[in-house]
């Protein structure tokens, strides 16, 4: 690792996301449900020069390990993304994301007549296709901007 790197410094505990594409990071903390007025100790670096992906993101969220799902979810909008799992400010654990068949929760149905969309919502579910994901009840597809659709 490299200086350039170092920009945000180590953590001791937690978890790095790391290899995000530029520009995703507020995207990642929006799908762990982070907004910052719970108190949890996150760093981020946007940006950062990067030999892979000339440019990338990194988060660090401390004190915390995240789910399948919310991984599943992160799948969508950084594929690449590698997940360091630090203890005593080792890196414990290295792995990538992977590209779930179905994702439930998080993405909302931009179909207002979908019955997720409905006052007692039905969680929602949307099978991953190549390019896409398409809603389970009302097979509307989402495209692009994928992460404007996770719900606030
Ligand atoms: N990291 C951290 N705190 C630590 C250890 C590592 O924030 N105590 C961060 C590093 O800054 C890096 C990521 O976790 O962003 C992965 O660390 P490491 O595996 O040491 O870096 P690389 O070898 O560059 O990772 P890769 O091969 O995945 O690019
Ligand atoms: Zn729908």
């Amino acid at each position: 690792m490299t200086d350039q790197e170092l920009r945000v410094s180590k953590i001791q505990r937690g978890t790095v996301i790391d290899h995000i594409p530029g520009g995703q990071a507020l995207n990642v903390l929006a799908i762990l449900g982070i907004d910052g007025t719970e108190g949890d100790v996150v760093s981020i670096g946007m940006n950062v020069p990067s030999d892979r992906l000339g440019r990338k993101d990194v988060v660090k969220v401390e004190g915390r390990e995240l789910s399948q799902s919310e991984l599943d979810v992160l799948s969508l909008i950084a594929p690449d993304a590698s997940i360091n799992i630090i203890r005593e400010f080792e890196v414990r654990q290295k792995h990538r994301v992977d590209r779930p068949e179905r994702v439930t929760g998080v993405l909302e149905c931009p179909n207002h007549n979908c019955i997720t969309s409905e006052s007692e919502p039905v969680e929602t579910e949307f099978e991953v296709l190549d390019g896409g994901i398409r809603c389970v009840y009302c097979d509307t597809i989402i495209r692009e901007n994928i992460a404007s659709h996770i719900y606030v």
